[in-house]
């Protein structure tokens, strides 16, 4: 019965994508409780404490999202209320967000594989950490958590240029496992989902969930001297490394969700794929001659050691 979840042809997105032998991807073991899915049965039973840490952390960031966050952003939080109180209630979510967008949002125990991920996208379904994180890791977490997965991503998804862009991505695995160019396309999703920004009338928003999901890189991504911000260019975002526990050393930033779906959905990536070099060709932090700056960041607090000698993120 498992087995049938895994398909051999590459037209379709119905299931489960092959994975090729040789490719890699990062080692997760499955917990024995979840199917080839990785979906849990049912979501977690939030205890009273955990839902204040949501209140908690929802109220910090709406604290600092307010002018730096982009607009469709804060509209998305706004019909979908995800601040009234409390984790919010899977399926009472994914009923008000599939009569917007069509997507719903499913519980999963940690990160899944990448080929399991493109497979829900595909599907318009957004795969969300069922658990949360405690007072002790109040700040920062390494693996993504309930909040960062539903604060973060999910008020997006009630844009439908932006709805359509992840289901598009989600089907993109499919041609990037073939050409074994995983890494190029992680990196795509880094740039734009997890730490994008885009231009508005009134200046420079954060669009990306990494981003608008924690206190310090609200501020920092928008606000600070440091990091570059640069138009996005997919030949050159797929080409650039990332780091993934630290503030970004470069933000990549966007006209609209109509630009990045002309950028990515309507081009054919074969030939981008093919001109890869397989690991990345350009540094975090570089600033090349091609790039639209607009602006060159002092790089001050990478250079000062970033988050592991508690530099001052300016
Ligand atoms: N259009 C891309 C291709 O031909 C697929 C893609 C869609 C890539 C969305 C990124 C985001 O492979
Ligand atoms: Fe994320």
């Amino acid at each position: 019965m498992e087995q049938t979840l895994i398909q051999k042809n590459t037209s379709r997105f119905d299931t489960i994508p092959e994975l090729p032998a040789d490719t890699f991807t990062a080692p997760l073991a499955k917990p024995d409780h979840v199917g080839l899915d990785w979906l849990e049965p049912k979501q977690r039973v939030y205890t009273a404490e955990e839902h204040h840490i949501w209140d908690d952390l929802f109220a910090r960031q709406m604290d600092i999202l307010p002018g730096r966050a982009a607009t469709a952003f804060i509209e998305g939080l706004k019909r979908l209320d995800l601040g009234k109180g409390g984790v919010p209630d899977f399926g009472e979510m994914s009923e008000e967000l599939s009569a917007i967008t069509g997507w719903e949002v499913v519980p999963v125990p940690m990160l899944i594989p990448d080929h399991v991920f493109f497979w829900h996208l595909a599907n318009r379904r957004f795969p969300a950490g069922n658990f949360i994180r405690t007072r002790e890791t109040f700040d920062y977490i390494q693996e993504p958590d309930v909040f960062h997965d539903v604060f973060g991503h999910v008020p997006l998804l009630t844009d439908p240029v932006f709805a359509d862009y992840m289901e598009a991505y989600g089907r993109a695995g499919w041609k990037a496992l073939k050409y074994n160019r995983l890494k190029a396309l992680s990196a795509l999703y880094w740039y734009t989902v997890e730490f994008g920004l885009i231009n508005e009338a009134d200046g420079i928003k954060s669009y990306g969930a990494g981003i608008l999901s924690g206190p310090t890189e609200a501020v920092f991504a928008v606000e600070a001297k440091s990091p570059n911000r640069i138009h996005l260019d997919v030949d050159r975002v797929v080409r650039t490394d990332y780091v993934i526990s630290d503030l970004q050393p470069t933000y990549f930033v966007i006209d609209s969700f109509e630009e990045l779906f002309a950028m990515t959905v309507d081009r054919d990536f074969n030939d981008l794929y093919e001109s890869l070099d397989p690991g990345f060709t350009y540094a975090n932090s570089a600033v090349l001659p091609q790039d639209k700056v607009y602006h060159k960041g002092t790089q001050e607090y990478a250079l000062r050691g970033g988050a592991a000698s508690l530099a001052e993120p300016v």
